[in-house]
């Protein structure tokens, strides 16, 4: 199997634009995995399925006309990479992804994304489930308070609505059902290497992490 960096954590801990940072910085593949559940979420929503009912999400999860190009997210040839970024996308992904049969239906797909030179792999249970032999594992930790300011500092920058108090309440509710629920749950795998960057500017993450990947591929020249 190709090289695996899997970089897991809650959202909002700077881990999607690290994971983009290495790969880039490795010419290796990228796999944004909250990008496939924000996705299924958007397209059992407009089929008007139950997001808690995994019979009817199981076989959409199955069958999901899904393809990344370009850095592009396409569902049926149609590009949601903005329409799944939205809180509203984040909260039905986190309720589709709780379920045990959904997320079996996504783990070849996510597998499958492991070629040459390597993959980035992005995500909560990158390396305790997806890529349990990873060779190297980040877990991307920061406090909620901080993670909601980034957020907001985001909204804000696109020129939308947000809410500091109702960013913080949604990633607690959504960080409680991600580590609470029995399939896959969020959490550290035991080999990890934790990184929290509460007081960390996204430079001094990359470099931090990049020792990591010095340390673990001595071959690659970075
Ligand atoms: O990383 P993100 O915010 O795009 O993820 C959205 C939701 O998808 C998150 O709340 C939980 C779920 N998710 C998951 O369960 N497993 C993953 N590997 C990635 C995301």
């Amino acid at each position: 199997m190709s090289p695996v960096i899997a970089i897991d954590g809650p959202s909002g801990t700077g881990k999607g634009t690290l994971a983009a940072l290495i790969a880039r910085h490795l010419g290796w593949h990228l796999l944004d995995s909250g990008a496939i559940y924000r996705a299924l979420g958007l397209a059992a929503e407009r089929r008007g399925l139950s997001l808690d009912n995994p019979s009817s999400l199981q076989p959409l999860a199955e069958t999901l006309p899904l393809r990344f190009d370009s850095g592009k997210v396409l569902l049926a040839g149609e590009d949601v990479s903005e329409a799944i970024r939205s809180e509203a996308a984040g909260m039905a992904a986190s309720r589709v992804a709780a379920h045990t049969s959904v997320r079996a239906a996504l783990l070849q797909w996510q597998r499958c994304m492991a070629c040459e030179p390597g993959l980035v792999a992005d995500g909560r249970d990158m390396g305790s489930v997806v890529f349990p032999h990873a060779a190297l594992k980040i877990f991307l930790d920061a406090s909620p308070g901080i993670r909601a300011e980034r957020r907001y500092k985001q909204l804000m920058a696109k020129g939308l609505d947000a809410n500091l108090p109702q960013l913080v309440a949604d990633i607690r509710e959504r960080d409680a059902r991600d580590r609470s629920r029995s399939a896959a749950p969020l959490r550290a795998a035991e080999d990890a290497v934790l990184v929290d960057s509460t007081d960390m500017s996204i430079a001094e993450v990359f470099d931090r992490v990049l020792e990591e990947v010095r340390r673990v591929f001595p071959e690659l020249v970075v």
